[in-house]
C-alpha cells in the first residue's frame, strides 16, 4: 500500500480543484464569493479551520486558514495532516500555499514576492507524515526532488506575469520552528546553508502535499529583513508589508485559479 488512508481520499467529483492555504496576512480571502463553510473531521483530528468553499474569478475555490480563525495556531502546533488531508479528502487537485517570509537573500528585500524551488526544513517535533505507523497506514519513503510541484510554480509564475506583479522564479526556503525569530547567528548559518529566504510553515506542508501526491506551491511573500540582515523594528516591517502586499497576492490569485481550477 503506497497512499495512506487510500480509501477516504477519493476525490470527489465535481468539487473545487484548488485550494488556497492562506497563512500571516491572510487568515480569509477577501474576493472570494463564499457558498460553504464546512467543519470537517479527519482521522489526524481537526483542520485549523473549517474548508471555506467559494468561487474567484468564476472558478470554484477551497480556502483554508492555516493559522486558525483569527490566527490563533502557532506554526508547531498547526495540525498539518489534518489540513492536508482534509484538502486531498476534498477532492482538491492543486493546492497553493501563502507564506509570509523573512528575506536572507538580498534580490528579495520586503515587499518583493517568490515562488521557491526549494526547501531546507529545519522544524522539530511536529507530527510530519502520514506513514506514521500506525494500522493501514502503509509506507512509503517519497522522492522529494521537487519539494514544490513544478505545475502549480508554473501556474503561479504564469498569473503574477498576467497580473503584471514581478515575482522571483526560485530560491531556497528555510522552514524554522517558530514562533520566534530567528537570532541572528542562526540566520548566518541558512544563508551558509544557501537559504534565499525563512518561514515557519512550508514543512510539513509540501512533504505531506507530496505523500498525497497533492501538486503543492508557495507564494512567499518577502515581509521583512530576517534578524541580522537588515536593520530596524522587525515587527514594524512585517506589519508595513504585509498590509502592502496581500493585494498583489490576491491579483495573482485571481489569475492562477482559471489556469489551475477549470
Ligand atoms: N523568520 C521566520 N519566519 C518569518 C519571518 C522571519 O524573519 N518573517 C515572516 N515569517
Amino acid at each position: 500500500m503506497t497512499t495512506p488512508h487510500a480509501s477516504p481520499l477519493t476525490p470527489r467529483e465535481g468539487g473545487p480543484k484548488v485550494a488556497v492555504i492562506g497563512g500571516t496576512g491572510m487568515n480569509d480571502w477577501p474576493g472570494l464569493e463564499i457558498s460553504a463553510s464546512t467543519v470537517v473531521d479527519t482521522p489526524y483530528g481537526a483542520p485549523s479551520a473549517p474548508l471555506v468553499r467559494g468561487q474567484v474569478a468564476g472558478i470554484e475555490a477551497i480556502f483554508l486558514a492555516r493559522h486558525g480563525q483569527g490566527h490563533k495556531i502557532p506554526p508547531h502546533a498547526i495540525n498539518y495532516r489534518a489540513n492536508m488531508w482534509a484538502l486531498k479528502n476534498a477532492g482538491v487537485e492543486q493546492v497553493i500555499a501563502i507564506g509570509a517570509v523573512g528575506a536572507i537573500a538580498g534580490w528579495f528585500a520586503p515587499g518583493a514576492l517568490a515562488v521557491p524551488n526549494d526547501l531546507i526544513d529545519y522544524s522539530w517535533g511536529r507530527e510530519h507524515t502520514l506513514f506514521d505507523g500506525r494500522p493501514g497506514s502503509g509506507l512509503k519513503h517519497i522522492e522529494f526532488n521537487q519539494p514544490y510541484a513544478p505545475s502549480v510554480r508554473k501556474a503561479l509564475l504564469d498569473a503574477a506575469k498576467a497580473a503584471g506583479v514581478d515575482v522571483r522564479d526560485g530560491g531556497v526556503m528555510a522552514v524554522t520552528q517558530g514562533p520566534r525569530l530567528e537570532s541572528p547567528g542562526e540566520i548566518r548559518r541558512l544563508k551558509q546553508d544557501g537559504c534565499d529566504m525563512v518561514g515557519m510553515t512550508s514543512m510539513p506542508e509540501a512533504g505531506l502535499a507530496t505523500e498525497l501526491a497533492l501538486p503543492y506551491a508557495c507564494l512567499a511573500v518577502s515581509v521583512n529583513w530576517a534578524p541580522g540582515i537588515g536593520s530596524g523594528d522587525i515587527h514594524g516591517q512585517i506589519e508595513h508589508w504585509l498590509a502592502l502586499s496581500m493585494a498583489k497576492v490576491r491579483a495573482i490569485l485571481e489569475k492562477a485559479l482559471p489556469e489551475l481550477g477549470s
